[in-house]
């Protein structure tokens, strides 16, 4: 999703910052990209990114959790099993959203159920202005498939429905979205 939204954005002119953990996708040519492998990386590269930008739209599937050791070596198999000791990442879109910003903070929300209502608690506790939602729980929409279906709900209590269509037109719908959120909330300052 976060490279179709970053495909759509540069045909309707914007300049894009495409920050991607390893995925099996070519970078669109534009976009100045940088790649990253652990969420620590991830954060550097969005903190440097957002001190210029206008919108920031955060939808990587972050791990939650990272292993609190890493060994150098390889570890021996044993027969008994084995505990890993993981430790909470830092939640990227959180901490970036609640400090002092002047930019659009976009996030996601994938989930399984209570779609609505977790992606409204996600809204409020991450401090985003809008946040797109989408059920996983169905195989035919979702992670790891071509077409999606999402729900984006904005902090002043809008709503709006993208209804089932491929990423591609998902993605460009919602730089639509974003963009005249965007120039509301410039006149509203204005
Ligand atoms: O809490 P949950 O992971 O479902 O929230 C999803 C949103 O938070 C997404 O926008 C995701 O990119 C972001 N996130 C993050 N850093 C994490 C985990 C999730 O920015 N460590």
């Amino acid at each position: 999703m976060g490279y179709a939204i970053a495909e759509a954005a540069i045909a309707s002119g914007h300049d894009v910052t495409l920050i991607s953990g390893p995925a099996n996708l070519k970078p669109p040519e534009r976009a100045h990209f940088v790649a990253v492998t652990t969420s620590e990386e991830m954060f550097a590269g969005v903190q440097s990114a957002v001190a210029d930008c206008d919108v920031f739209v955060m939808c990587a599937a972050v791990a939650d959790y990272r292993p609190a050791k890493i060994s150098p070596q390889k570890i021996k198999k044993e027969n008994a099993g084995r505990t890993l000791e993981l430790v909470p990442t830092r939640d990227i879109l959180s901490a970036i959203a609640h400090a002092p910003r002047s930019f659009l903070v976009i996030g996601f929300a994938a989930e399984t159920n209570d779609v609505e209502e977790n992606a409204q608690k996600k809204l409020r506790a991450k401090n985003c202005d809008m946040i797109v939602a989408n059920d996983v729980s169905r195989a035919e929409t979702g992670m790891e498939t071509d077409e999606n279906e999402v729900e984006i709900f904005f902090r002043n209590g809008e709503r709006k429905k993208i209804p089932r269509a491929s990423k591609k037109i998902i993605a460009r719908e919602l730089v639509k979205i974003i963009s005249n959120t965007r120039e509301k909330s410039l006149t509203k300052k204005s």
